[in-house]
């Protein structure tokens, strides 16, 4: 989504300088063109060749090369530009835009420039937490700046607590967050994500080889597009994006008992969590020894979307159908089944779709029977064709009326 994107990077000078190299590289990677502004004092911690090689730009360091004809285009980019991320933001750099300081080029840019500006403040723990850079960032934020949460851990001074950078994928979604247009504004979707895990003993589990990726990806990009976000997530490696709520669980009733918890307000709910449909019958409170042969009783686990199907209150409900077989004789029928309001069906055994992989190909079906083909997208662009639709049939049914 960043394709064809001319972002601005503002580099201040704090230990964390070089960080804003692997942030400069994302962006390039995902198709940004990007132009570096350092202040003098970041030129200090890494040299502005290491991001003129990178960014393919020449690097702005001082405002007097202001007066160079070759840079003036540069100049014309602070109106131009989609945004400006300062990264790693100062607590001097902070200040100076705060009170209207504007003495280098960095601070005249977010001075006169009409784009989004973010900050990803780092400096010491004290620092962030003293009153008058609270106070200024409060100021900034009235005034529509954009602040990121520095992170907590072990900082260059050896202090542990709040003030480090925060990670390069958080300020990434940020950054595509405030790119994005904000057509979910409003809903507050709740999607689970994820395999289940079933205990057989302490030591053992009945699970499925889903990554999670896809119910992540959702997620992200639904609060990208405005939604407020509610993810309910089985054991996944994934990483959690920044300004998500998410809740943990294990198993099926724990998931089904998440989900009850949290439906609060929610206007749609996306079943993407692969969920085990068994159980065992009982739980071994010991690890079961190899003593000859041993068959597993199970029960089944409620069907927490069918579930959800036959509330009054029943939010747009979206399920997955992984089949490994007649996938549309199978969705069209789990749409009616579980009364769902549109179905993504996916064949699992397709090069490139399904569980542990990055991308899919799906089709999307809805309940009036309509069928649309997607070709091998990435899983972050299947996300965005499926809020797409979900936006799409509600519009429809509210250009309809209610259904008698
Ligand atoms: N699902 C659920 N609770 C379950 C099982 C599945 O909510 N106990 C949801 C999944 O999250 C998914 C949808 O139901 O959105 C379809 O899952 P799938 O296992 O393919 O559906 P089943 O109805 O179990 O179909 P099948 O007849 O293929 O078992």
């Amino acid at each position: 989504m960043l394709q064809g994107k001319e972002i601005l990077l503002g580099v201040s000078g704090g230990i964390a300088a070089y960080k804003s190299v692997l942030l400069l590289r994302e962006l390039t990677k995902q198709g940004a063109n990007v132009n570096v502004i350092m202040t003098q004092s970041a030129t200090e911690f890494v040299g502005p060749l290491t991001f003129q090689t990178l960014s393919g730009n020449p690097v702005t360091t001082d405002i007097f090369t202001l007066f160079a004809s070759s840079e003036i285009g540069h100049v014309a980019l602070a109106s131009r530009a989609d945004l400006l991320v300062i990264a790693p933001a100062t607590a001097n750099i902070i200040g100076k835009i705060a009170n209207g300081i504007a003495d280098d080029f960095l601070s005249t840019m977010v001075m006169a420039t009409r784009v989004p500006v973010l900050f990803a403040p780092a400096m010491n723990t004290n620092m962030w937490a003293s009153l008058v850079v609270q106070k200024n960032i409060a100021n900034l934020k009235e005034m529509n700046y954009h602040f990121m949460e520095p992170a907590e851990g072990e900082l260059a001074c050896g202090v542990i607590g709040r003030g480090k950078l925060a990670d390069i994928d958080a300020i990434m979604d940020e950054i595509k967050a405030l790119l994005s247009p904000d057509d979910l504004k409003g809903e507050k979707i709740l999607i689970s994500a994820g395999p289940t895990e079933e205990a057989i003993d302490p030591a053992r589990c009945l699970t499925n080889r889903s990554s999670g990726k896809m119910g992540y990806n959702l997620a992200a990009v639904a609060r990208r597009r405005g939604a407020e976000v509610i993810l309910v997530a089985g054991p996944s490696a994934e990483f959690e994006t920044w300004g998500i709520e998410v809740v943990h669980c294990n198993t099926a009733i724990e998931m089904a008992n998440a989900i009850d918890a949290n439906l609060e307000g929610v206007t749609s709910v996306i079943m993407a969590a692969a969920v085990a449909d068994f159980r065992p019958a009982k739980q071994a409170s010991e690890k079961i020894k190899r003593d000859g042969n041993y068959s597993l009783e199970l029960e089944p686990n409620p069907d927490i979307l069918a579930g959800l199907g036959r509330r009054s209150d029943k939010p747009f409900l979206v399920g997955f159908a992984a089949e490994t077989s007649k996938l549309l004789a199978h969705a069209k029928d789990k749409i009616k089944r579980k009364n769902l309001d549109m179905i993504v069906a996916n064949d699992v055994t397709a090069p490139g779709a399904g569980f542990v992989v990055d991308t899919n190909i799906i089709k999307i079906i809805d309940r009036d029977g309509q069928m649309t083909d997607f070709p091998l997208m990435s899983k972050e662009k299947v996300a965005g064709v499926i809020l797409d639709h979900i936006i799409k049939l509600k519009n429809q049914r509210r250009l309809r009326g209610p259904v008698s």
